[in-house]
């Protein structure tokens, strides 16, 4: 890998900002405001210059990432890899916690304090909803949430705002429709409280048993959104400016005649995609299961590859800031 002297120059940022996110745990997008957003998208912003002029560089040298998955993750744990990786720091991969001291029955808050007895930063996936909070009250190191049973995942919601951004040059006043298994979809549930901030029209499309949890429906009305909810895809696809589409979530599900009944639900077609506007995004948090038919990825408003590209600047991004460095 190739690796740049010092460290890398960033212009016009909140010197506060920066000094809010120091030591900070990262665990649901409600901590954030319009401020936060803009600071951390503006550093993923370099941290993309960086990667796509030189590779890496050495601004967390000496730093070491505990990377601790209780969950199966190719796309989150790969890439706050290579984004500690790029940043010249460290990693303590557990992806299989079968073999580590869990199977013995060690509880998350002894192996949270094991791990950060070695690392600076440990990053969590896990099955139970605020698992991450709880690792929090137990760690004197940053926890950073990367995914909480049908909580949240607050980085791909942020990988996601992202995105948004960079496809569309805005996030004001957007109509976003969110497809698929909205009950389970912690992307779903962190987009859909990040784009609250952002005044948008939101159009929830679900089969019935799958809908949004109407807390968090609740928490968009409250802040303004126009909120709807449809069974159709049809009824969104030539309005929508971003269609976030999301796999039934096969693991959630304690009947599995259920999943069956849901499961094919939805499937964005090229046929479909002739309907959208010309200028919108179509994305996915990926992995896919039948979702996006595999000829729409050539189609130039799938936006779904770059979403995961975008994952690894995002969470460069955050390591820099939650370690004082960005
Ligand atoms: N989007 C996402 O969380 O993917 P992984 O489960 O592969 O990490």
């Amino acid at each position: 890998m190739r690796s740049v002297e010092g460290t890398p120059k960033v212009v016009s940022l909140n010197p506060d900002r920066r000094q809010s996110f120091y030591g900070r745990d990262i665990v649901s997008v409600k901590q954030f405001d319009r401020e936060d957003l803009a600071f951390i998208m503006q550093v993923a912003d370099e941290m993309r210059s960086i990667v796509r002029r030189v590779g890496a560089t050495d601004l967390l040298k000496g730093y070491v990432l505990a990377n601790l998955f209780y969950e199966p993750s190719t796309r989150t744990s790969s890439s706050f890899i290579a984004a500690m990786q790029r940043l010249g720091g460290a990693v303590i991969p557990i992806h299989g916690v079968q073999y580590s001291s869990v199977t013995k029955g060690e509880s998350l808050p002894d192996t949270i304090r094991t791990l950060e007895c070695y690392a600076d930063v440990i990053v969590l996936r896990h099955p139970e909803v605020g698992a991450s909070e709880v690792a929090a009250r137990y760690a004197s190191k940053p926890i950073i949430s990367a995914g909480d049973g049908v909580g949240e995942h607050p980085t791909q919601g942020l990988l996601d705002l992202y995105t948004i951004q960079t496809e569309l040059g805005t996030l004001e006043g957007l109509h976003v429709a969110m497809v698929g298994d909205l009950k389970h979809g912690r992307t779903v549930h962190s987009l859909a409280r990040l784009l609250r901030l952002y005044g948008t029209r939101q159009t929830f499309v679900s089969p019935d048993i799958l809908r949004l949890p109407e807390e968090i429906k609740q928490e968009l009305i409250e802040a303004g959104c126009v909120v709807e909810e449809t069974e159709r895809v049809e009824d969104v696809i030539e309005t929508a400016d971003v269609i976030y589409v999301t796999r039934v979530q096969k693991e959630r599900f304690a009947d599995l005649h259920v999943y069956e009944a849901v499961k094919d639900y939805y499937e964005i077609t090229p046929q479909l995609m002739a309907r959208a506007k010309p200028k919108m995004a179509l994305m996915h948090p990926l992995p896919r299961v039948g979702e996006i038919h595999y000829d729409v990825d050539d189609d130039p408003r799938a936006a779904y590859f770059r979403q995961m590209e975008n994952g690894m600047y995002i969470r460069m991004a955050l390591l820099a800031a939650v370690l004082g460095k960005a």
